[in-house]
């Protein structure tokens, strides 16, 4: 199945309208520490970080933005060229970091859970299952880049 330009222009409106509020996003987003809290011990930054609130980790925020800006970039690949192309050399320190980090690929099911009802809720208005199905696709093709690179990292 091909990603249309319908499907691309989902994913960016979606996100041009939420992007905005990245302090939400984040916040919202930081729920996957209630689904999976294992994934807290990944995050060298917050092993040690005791009970300190979330919300303040900077670094927390910027790998949420950063989830959604390269399943955009996706989206935008995908239309064009029906592949996700990150560079070859973001795309080999992506593998090696995560593999570094400790990420398995279930992990990968947690963040696209998080990621999905971050949209859900911070644009309800334009929710639609086209909306949750164009994510999906932009979002799974990129972690199928991400994880074929960790194994080849391994
Ligand atoms: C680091 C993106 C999925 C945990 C990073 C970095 C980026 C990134 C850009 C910065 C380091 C680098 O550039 O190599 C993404 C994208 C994902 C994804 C686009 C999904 C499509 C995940 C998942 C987990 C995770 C599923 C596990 C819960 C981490 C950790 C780091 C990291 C622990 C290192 C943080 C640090 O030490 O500063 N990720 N990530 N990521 N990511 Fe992800």
């Amino acid at each position: 199945m091909g990603f249309s330009e319908a499907q691309e222009e989902l994913v960016l409106r979606s996100w041009k309208a939420m992007k905005k509020d990245t302090e939400s996003i984040a916040l919202k987003f930081f729920r996957i520490f209630e689904i999976a809290p294992g994934a807290k011990q990944m995050f060298p930054f917050l092993r040690d970080a005791g009970d300190a609130p979330l919300e303040s980790h900077p670094k927390l925020k910027t790998h949420a933005v950063s989830v959604f800006v390269m399943a955009c970039e996706s989206a935008t690949q995908l239309r064009n060229t029906g592949d996700v192309k990150v560079r070859e050399a973001a795309l080999k320190r992506l593998g090696a970091s995560h593999v570094k980090a400790g990420v398995e690929d279930a992990h990968f099911e947690v963040v696209k859970t998080a990621l999905l009802d971050t949209i859900r809720d911070a644009v309800p208005d334009m929710w639609t299952p086209e909306m949750k199905a164009a994510w999906e696709e932009a979002y799974d093709q990129l972690a199928a880049a991400i994880k074929e690179e960790m194994k080849k990292a391994a």
